[in-house]
């Protein structure tokens, strides 16, 4: 069976890719499971792809195996793609309520409010090729806080085709359309195939 050892540790990212890839013949092990993996991998790429790729080979150089990490960001067009790389630390911490509120703040007078989720994944395989996938999520920002579900921007993002936000929606819900879980549906097609 194919091992694949992923950049986190995050219950919620974990328990979403063993059920995308449960059709597969893989195991997932999360980034503890691994001996000499408790090192600490600066995000400061200009990209996702950067990032995500910092943390996919740092990761690669200690193990044999395949391995996998991901990025995400939100992308708002009236906003020349801000928070995008940075919505992590948008309001310069790691505070997500913050970083909404700066986000609703900054398009306050704005009439596009269009905006999408982007995750980047980077899967090194056995022999070290470097495999990009990506999953978008078009939608657009509320103007408030709406929902008590999920996390980070959640709770001011509206999905394409939908009148609520994320964090309106149930887990499963959300899990059919993400951009995770798109970046991850991608993934398995490309991991059925090679
Ligand atoms: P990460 O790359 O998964 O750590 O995500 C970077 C930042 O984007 C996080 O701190 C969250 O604030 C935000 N984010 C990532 N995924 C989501 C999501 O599915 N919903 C809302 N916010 C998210």
């Amino acid at each position: 069976m194919r091992k694949i050892v992923l950049s986190t540790d995050n219950k919620n990212k974990l328990r979403e890719i063993r059920e995308i890839l449960e059709d597969i013949d893989v195991k997932i092990y999360g980034k503890s499971d691994i001996d000499g993996m408790d090192f600490e991998v600066i995000e400061d790429g200009d990209t996702l792809y950067d990032n995500a790729l910092k943390k996919a080979s740092a990761m690669a150089e200690r193990v044999d195996c395949a391995v996998l990490a991901d990025d995400t960001g939100l992308f708002v067009n009236a906003l020349a793609g801000e928070p995008g790389v940075h919505s992590a630390r948008y309001a310069s911490e790691h505070d997500d309520k913050k970083n909404r509120e700066k986000l609703l703040n900054n398009l306050k007078d704005k009439d596009d409010r269009s905006a999408y989720f982007k995750t980047e994944i980077i899967l090194i395989d056995e022999e070290k090729n470097i495999i990009p996938i990506e999953g978008v999520c078009p939608g657009k920002i509320s103007l408030e806080e709406k929902g008590e579900n999920g996390f980070g921007y959640d709770s001011i993002f509206i999905p394409e085709g939908f009148d609520k936000t994320f964090a309106e929606m149930s887990h499963e819900e959300k899990n059919e359309i993400s951009h995770r879980s798109r970046a991850l549906k991608n993934l398995r097609d490309k991991l059925s195939k090679l």
